[in-house]
């Protein structure tokens, strides 16, 4: 996107402030989340705007934002300032904020489960390098069964929002259209039915099947025509982050360890599921 370096603690400040306005509470009290919110989202814009005025001189940028900006609709048209500001600002956030989630909860798991590190660090050995393409990831079965499985336990996000198109009957209560209702992600990776013994971290679950997984199993993700645009990347990403840590953590004779006294690993949404700033790990002689 053209972010420089410099500026990303200021653009992860004011997106913290930014998200406060998913809470429910719409009063706008000085300093309160509700006019943090939009403080943050009045910086971030006029960030964005700033960004998009230096790329529209480039001709040699390349990225979301040089993408973004070459292109055009069914009718030729370019998107409007406002629309680039809007899925910069969408993508930024959803792009990197549930990933990141993801992998810091894999460290912490990994951590407390020498069992599984053993286990991702034999499989990250055997591949020359790291995954680059959908085939290269089948050689990190393991990889993939524990990403799936941190996000199953830990999902980024807890609910997604629908509203209706036309009335339907939820367990028997009539639902008008045009009612907003929540559709709570976060609960499913818990459904006993879905998942047996559903407290237990078990990669083992997802190896060794024939089928891509369901919808409900990628619920995490959303579903439908709005479903995660993200859904490769991020499976690619956290692979490679799995594979890439063990790889290079295993190759210096360390592990993963939960940092004595540090903050109980405890999930919470406010309003993501990171893990608490205060759970940290250190790396250890293995
Ligand atoms: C573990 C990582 C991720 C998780 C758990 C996640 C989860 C989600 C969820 C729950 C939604 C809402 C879907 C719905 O309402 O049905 C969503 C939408 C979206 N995600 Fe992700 N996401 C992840 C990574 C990414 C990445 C890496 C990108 C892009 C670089 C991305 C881009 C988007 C976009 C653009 C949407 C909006 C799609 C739409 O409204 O049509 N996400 N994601």
């Amino acid at each position: 996107m053209g972010i420089d370096r410099s500026e990303l603690d200021a653009f992860n400040q004011h997106y913290r402030d930014f998200v406060l306005g998913a809470f429910p509470v719409k009063i706008t009290v000085p300093y309160g989340p509700y006019w943090r919110s939009l403080r943050g989202r009045k910086w971030l814009d006029a960030r964005f705007s700033q960004l998009i005025a230096a790329a529209r001189g480039r001709s040699d940028m390349q990225g979301t934002l040089a993408a973004l900006l070459a292109a055009r609709d069914e009718e030729g048209r370019e998107l409007t300032e406002a629309d680039l500001i809007q899925n910069l600002r969408l993508v930024a956030l959803a792009g990197h904020e549930t990933s990141a989630s993801v992998m810091a909860w894999a460290g912490i798991v990994l951590a407390q489960r020498p069992d599984l590190w053993r286990q991702l660090l034999e499989e990250s050995q055997a591949p020359s390098a790291l995954p680059q393409s959908p085939d290269e990831l089948k050689r990190h079965p393991f990889a993939e069964a524990l990403f799936r499985e941190v996000l199953r336990l830990y999902p980024p996000l807890s609910a997604t929002a629908r509203q209706l198109t036309e009335d339907v009957t939820l367990h028997g209560i009539p639902v008008p259209r045009g009612t907003m209702v929540t559709v709570p992600l976060g609960t499913y990776g818990y459904d006993p039915k879905l998942f047996p013994d559903p407290e237990r971290l078990d990669p083992a679950r997802w190896m060794g099947r024939r089928q891509q997984p369901s919808p409900i199993e990628t619920a995490p993700f959303g579903g439908g025509p709005h479903f995660c645009l993200g859904y490769h990347l991020a499976w690619m990403e956290i692979v490679q982050f799995l594979a890439g840590f063990a790889r290079e953590v295993g190759r210096r004779g360390l592990r993963p360890r939960l940092v004595m006294g540090s903050a109980p690993p405890k999930l919470r949404y406010l309003p993501f599921g990171q893990p608490p700033k205060k759970t940290l790990i250190e790396l250890v002689p293995a």
